[in-house]
C-alpha cells in the first residue's frame, strides 16, 4: 500500500481511498451512519403540487418551471446535509480525520454503481464547471491543436475553451448547429462532416442549456472513436433526467451536476475519466491526497463543507426506491403534453422534434409578442422573461436562438400541467395588451443587451 500521503486520516489515509474504492462488492463492508437517511420505499409517486408540498422547498405561489437553471433540492436531501453539518461540528477532528473519507469513498462507490462505471474512474466534484476546468485545463496543448465544440455549448465552457486555446495556441472549432433542428440524423451527419481526425479534444452537451435536445450521443461517441479524437461530455442536466450508462456510452470523460435533475444539495456533481487517461487528469486544487492515485487527488480539495457529497444518499435512495423510469416517465409525458399544449394555444413550433427532447424543451413564442418582421434579440426575450415573473410570478427563461425566441420549459415531478396552461394564457394576455398599444411605447422595458451565453 502506498503511503505517501503525510496527512494521517486517524486510522484512515489518503491511499486507503484506492483500495477500498477497488475492492469488489462482496468485500466491501460501508461505514455506520451516525446520522438517519431516509428511504422512500413505501412511498408511491406522487407527482405535481402534493409531491412539491412533501419533496420541495420552492414557495406555494411560484410557478416555477426552470428547474433547468439551478435546480430544486429534495427536501430530504436538504435535511440530510444539514444533519451532516450539525454532526460535524460535534466533534470536527473526528469527523475530517477519522469518518470523512470512509464515507466519500462509500456514497463514490453507489453513485458509480448508480451511473454504471468502475468507482475507481469516477470523482465527486463541486460542480461541472470545475470538473471541466480539471480535464481542459490539463491537457498539454501545444500551438495548432484544435478543440471541437458545437455553437451550442454552455457559454462558461466556451469560454474556457477560448481562453486555453488564447494560450496555447490551439484553435477552436465551432461548428454551428441551425435551428429549427429537423432531426438526430441532422447532429450526426453535421459531425460526421466537421471532425476531422487529429482533433486534441471534441467537447459536446448532452443535453445543452440553452437548447436542451438531447444530443445522439451514441452515434456522436463513435464518430470520435473511429476518428481517435478524445471526447469530453458535460452532461450537466443528464442525471436524474435521463438514464445513464457510462459503460454503454463510453465516453473519455464525462460530467454531470448531482444538484440540478437530480435534485442533490448545491455543490456537488461527478467526474468520470477512462482509466488510460486518469493518470494525466489532476485535480487543479493540490492538496493532501496528490500522489496517491486519481480518486485520492480528487477527494481531499483542503477543508470545506463535504455535506451535499454525503446527502447524495438520500437522493439515491429516491430515485431507487421510487423507481428511476417512472419519474422520468412523468417528466418526459408532462414535457410532451405542456408542449403540445402551448403550440396550439400560440400556433407556433417546437426547436426540434418532440422526440429529441427529454424533460426540457423549446417552444417558440408568438412573433405578436415581438416585432414580427425583425429577429429578435437577447434583451427582448430577457424583457419577456422578467415581465413573466414581475407580472405573473411565472419563472420560466426566454432563449433568443438564432433570431427566433423561445420558452425553455422545464419539466420534473414537482410540475403539473396546469403551470403550463397558466403560462400559456399569460402570454396570450401579454400578445393582446402588446396588440392594444402596437402603435404607443414598447411595453417591454429597453433593457441592456447581454451576452445570450450567460443565461443558464
Ligand atoms: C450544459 C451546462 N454545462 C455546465 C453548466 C455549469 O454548471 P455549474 O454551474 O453547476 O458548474 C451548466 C449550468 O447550467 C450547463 O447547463
Amino acid at each position: 500500500m502506498q503511503k505517501n500521503s503525510k496527512r494521517d486520516f486517524g486510522s484512515f489515509h489518503a491511499s486507503n481511498v484506492q483500495e477500498l474504492l477497488g475492492l469488489p462488492e462482496a468485500e466491501y463492508q460501508p461505514p455506520a451512519f451516525p446520522i438517519p437517511v431516509p428511504r422512500f420505499t413505501d412511498c408511491q409517486l406522487e407527482t405535481g403540487h402534493s409531491c412539491r408540498r412533501k419533496h420541495f422547498l420552492l414557495e406555494e405561489d411560484c410557478t416555477f418551471i426552470n428547474h433547468g437553471a439551478f435546480g430544486g433540492v429534495l427536501r430530504e436531501a436538504m435535511k440530510s446535509a444539514q444533519e451532516w453539518q450539525m454532526y460535524v461540528e460535534r466533534q470536527p477532528l473526528r469527523f475530517y480525520d477519522r469518518e470523512l473519507l470512509p464515507h466519500l469513498v462509500y456514497v463514490t462507490r453507489r453513485l458509480a454503481k448508480f451511473v454504471c462505471c468502475d468507482p475507481t474512474d469516477l470523482v465527486l466534484m463541486i460542480n461541472v464547471t470545475t470538473a471541466i476546468n480539471s480535464v481542459v485545463r490539463g491537457l498539454d496543448l501545444q500551438k495548432g491543436d484544435i478543440i471541437y465544440m458545437l455553437n451550442v455549448t454552455y457559454g462558461a465552457v466556451k469560454k474556457l475553451l477560448q481562453f486555453v486555446c488564447e494560450s496555447t495556441g490551439a484553435v477552436l472549432q465551432e461548428v454551428q448547429l441551425n435551428f429549427p433542428v429537423t432531426s438526430k440524423d441532422q447532429v450526426i451527419s453535421m459531425v460526421e462532416k466537421t471532425l476531422s481526425s487529429g482533433v486534441r479534444l471534441a467537447v459536446f452537451d448532452h443535453i445543452p442549456s440553452n437548447a436542451p435536445v438531447i444530443l445522439p450521443l451514441k452515434e456522436i461517441i463513435s464518430i470520435c472513436k473511429e476518428r481517435g479524437v478524445p471526447v469530453l461530455v458535460d452532461g450537466a442536466h443528464a442525471l436524474g433526467a435521463l438514464p445513464l450508462d457510462l459503460r454503454a456510452l463510453d465516453p473519455d470523460y464525462y460530467v454531470s451536476n448531482a444538484h440540478k435533475w437530480f435534485c442533490c444539495p448545491k455543490g456537488s456533481a461527478f467526474l468520470y475519466v477512462r482509466k488510460e487517461l486518469k493518470a494525466q487528469t489532476r485535480p487543479l486544487v493540490i492538496s493532501h491526497g496528490f500522489g496517491s492515485g486519481f480518486n485520492s487527488e480528487f477527494m481531499w480539495a483542503g477543508l470545506h463543507d463535504y455535506s451535499p457529497f454525503l446527502a447524495m444518499h438520500v437522493n439515491m435512495n429516491f430515485w431507487e426506491d421510487i423507481g428511476n423510469k417512472k419519474i422520468q416517465q412523468y417528466m418526459y409525458t408532462l414535457c410532451r403534453e405542456s408542449c403540445d399544449l402551448l403550440t396550439s394555444l400560440w400556433h407556433t413550433k417546437l426547436a426540434a422534434p418532440m422526440e429529441m427532447f427529454g424533460c426540457m424543451a423549446l417552444v417558440e413564442l408568438p412573433r405578436q409578442l415581438y416585432h414580427s418582421n425583425t429577429a429578435a434579440t437577447y434583451s427582448t426575450g430577457e424583457a419577456i422573461q422578467n415581465q413573466l415573473y414581475h407580472q405573473y410570478n411565472i419563472e420560466v427563461p426566454v432563449k433568443c436562438i438564432q433570431g427566433t425566441l423561445y420558452i425553455r420549459l422545464s419539466c420534473h415531478i414537482y410540475n403539473e400541467l396546469a403551470e403550463y396552461e397558466k403560462l400559456g394564457k399569460c402570454v396570450l394576455e401579454m400578445c393582446a395588451m402588446k396588440k392594444l398599444c402596437s402603435e404607443g411605447s414598447e411595453t417591454i422595458g429597453n433593457i441592456h443587451s447581454q451576452d445570450e451565453s450567460c443565461t443558464a
